[in-house]
């Protein structure tokens, strides 16, 4: 199969939860670099998506200013109904972190959140990215389907490692967050889609 070929059965791949209804939904998607006129609706999403940490707004406006060419908004006309937030880790450039993803309740399992990471990585920004982290907690299911099927579509592995402890790092008050790593990424392959 040629790499045309096997990117457009990757696109269909993507694309298989939407129904003809939301379609026209998701063609008026705009994804964009957010500034620092985001903060406030991102605060508000993040407080919406539970199991999510909520943040200071002032924390959001800095995600939208400092990280804000690692980090993506997405709007369905004037609404927020979609961010995240990443920056390449400090002293690693080829490492995409990403922090904090969220997702408005009714646009879920669109492939809104793949799209998101995909947007990123395309930028010229993140030309040196080999490899993307995050943290995830076990519970959450719709994550842990979200990041392997970013290591499918990149052709890599997923690795996994306890990073902060809930009774070491969190004093027994927050669930212990697993480090996840994929990559190297087949950058080739994403470009073509
Ligand atoms: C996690 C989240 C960002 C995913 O957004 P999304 O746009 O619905 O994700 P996608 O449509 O791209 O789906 C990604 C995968 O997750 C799966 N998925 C989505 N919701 C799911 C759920 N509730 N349970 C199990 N799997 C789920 C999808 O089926 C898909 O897997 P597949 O490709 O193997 O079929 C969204 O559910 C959300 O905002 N949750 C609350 C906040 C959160 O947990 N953020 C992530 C912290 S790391």
């Amino acid at each position: 199969m040629s790499i045309l070929s096997r990117n457009l059965v990757r696109h269909v791949i993507y694309f298989r939860h939407v129904s003809l209804n939301n379609m026209d939904t998701l063609q008026n998607l705009s994804f964009y670099i957010p500034s620092k006129e985001d903060g406030w609706a991102v605060s508000q999403l993040i407080n919406a998506c539970p199991p999510l940490d909520s943040n200071s707004v002032y924390c959001n406006l800095l995600q939208c200013y400092h990280f804000a060419n690692t980090s993506v908004a997405v709007k369905l006309e004037k609404e927020l109904i979609g961010f995240t937030s990443g920056y390449l880790v400090p002293d690693r450039p080829d490492t995409l972190f990403l922090w904090q993803m969220a997702v408005d309740e009714k646009m879920r399992g669109c492939g809104l959140a793949s799209r998101m990471i995909v947007h990123i990585l395309q930028r010229q920004h993140c030309e040196s990215v080999q490899f993307i982290e995050t943290t995830i907690t076990e519970a959450n299911k719709a994550s842990w389907a979200l990041f392997q099927g970013i290591a499918n579509y990149y052709g890599s592995s997923l690795s996994k490692q306890l990073l902060f402890d809930k009774e070491k790092h969190f004093s027994g008050h927050h669930d212990s967050e697993v480090l996840v790593r994929i990559g190297p990424l087949s950058r080739a392959l994403s470009k073509a889609v």
